[in-house]
Formats: C-alpha cells, structure tokens, sequence
C-alpha cells in the first residue's frame, strides 16, 4: 500500500461534510489518507460542484437510472475497484446499502449519523427527520455520530460521537445546522483520518 489510504466519499446532497472532508485534508488534519474519488447517488447534488472545485474526480451512480440494486452497487464496486479504494466514507449519502456490500468491506466503511446513536437511528431516519424526532421527544441534549457500517442500518460500531444542547426556540432546521456545525464537521475528519491511520498501521 501506498503511505496513504485511498479514500472514497459517497454522496447524495449538498456535500457539507464532503467539503468537510475537503478542508481538513488542506489543513493537514486527514493526513493518512486521501479522496481519490466522489461517487453521488443523485446527478444533480451539489456535492458533485464541490468535487469538481476542489480537483477530485467524481462520478454518478443513480440507483433509479441503473434500475436495480444489483446494477447500482456493482457499478458502485467498479467504481471503488477502478480506483483501488481502501476507505468509503458514507458522508449524506442516502442509500442503505446491502448486505453482501457492506460485507465485503469490514471495518472499512464509514457513516455519520446526526445524532447520538442509538437514538433516534435506523431505518427511516435521515437528514432533517432525525431532528424532528428530537424535538419532538424532548430530548435536552443530541449530537453527532461516527461509526462503522455493518449489516444493521446505523449499527455499525461507534468511532467517534459529539454532543450538542438544544435550545429551547429550536427548529429541525437550526437544530441540523447546528449538529452540522459543532459535531458532524468536527468528527468525521477527525474520525476518517483515524481509521485511515489504522489501516496504515496494520498493512505496514
Ligand atoms: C448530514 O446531516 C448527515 O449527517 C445526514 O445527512 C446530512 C447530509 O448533509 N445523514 C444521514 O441522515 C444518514 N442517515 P451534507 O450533504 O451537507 O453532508
């Protein structure tokens, strides 16, 4: 191996935490790997401008254009394969992927989650809906979460989490912003660069 992790960042949005991703990597944070690639899950997310601005090669693969799931993670794979990727980081990428997907890559694929799992995680919870749920429980406190991605959606052993108070005049929107801000931008550099500096440690 190289003396860096090939980093792979997928994606289906705005990109905020790619951009994320980005910046520590021109800050000397993400040092022990690199993003060699973005693939999005939509054809029109602005994460692709964010990719195209910052030199790195991008690519689409659309599960509704390619019909299947099959079709859509195996052009995923090739993807990875043609650019010999170590590290996939799920950064608002909205696609759960299957089994035999997340199994072929142990330990090596990465998802944040905005909140502090195991609350309000799984299946049907993503981007602004997690923070409604919040809200509406009550909670005092959430957060942000780093983990693995296994099998089990949002399951995956945990890596790296961050908390955030509510306020009280919070909306879901504040509220994201706010998670995205304090925590999710804050760890998943920081958790990437350590399971990217793990690997190097174990190969070499
Ligand atoms: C982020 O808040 C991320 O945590 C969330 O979607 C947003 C994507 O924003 N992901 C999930 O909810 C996954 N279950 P971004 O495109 O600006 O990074």
């Amino acid at each position: 191996m190289e003396n860096t992790a090939r980093i792979a960042v997928l994606v289906s949005g705005g990109g905020t935490n790619l951009q994320a991703l980005i910046d520590a990597q021109g800050q000397g944070i993400i040092t022990s790997g690199r993003i060699e690639v973005v693939i999005s899950s939509k054809k029109d997310a602005y994460a692709l401008e964010r990719a195209k601005m910052a030199g790195i090669p991008s690519a689409v693969a659309s599960r509704r254009e390619l019909g299947s799931r099959e079709a859509f993670e195996g052009k995923i794979r090739e993807i990875l394969n043609e650019y010999e990727i170590d590290v996939i980081v799920l950064a608002g990428f909205m696609s759960i992927l299957s089994e035999e997907f997340v199994k072929a890559y142990p330990k090596r694929i990465l998802n944040v989650h905005p909140s502090l799992i195991p609350s309000f995680c799984g299946e049907g919870f993503y981007g602004l809906r997690v923070h409604e749920a919040a809200l509406e429980y009550g909670v005092k406190v959430t957060g942000a979460t780093v983990h693995f991605v296994n099998e089990i959606a949002d399951g995956g052993e945990i890596i790296m989490q961050k908390a955030v108070a509510i306020r009280e005049n919070d909306t879901p929107e504040t509220l994201q912003k706010r998670v995205m801000k304090l925590a999710e931008w804050k760890i998943l550099p920081r958790a990437t660069e350590k399971v990217c500096a793990d690997i190097l440690k174990n190969k070499n």
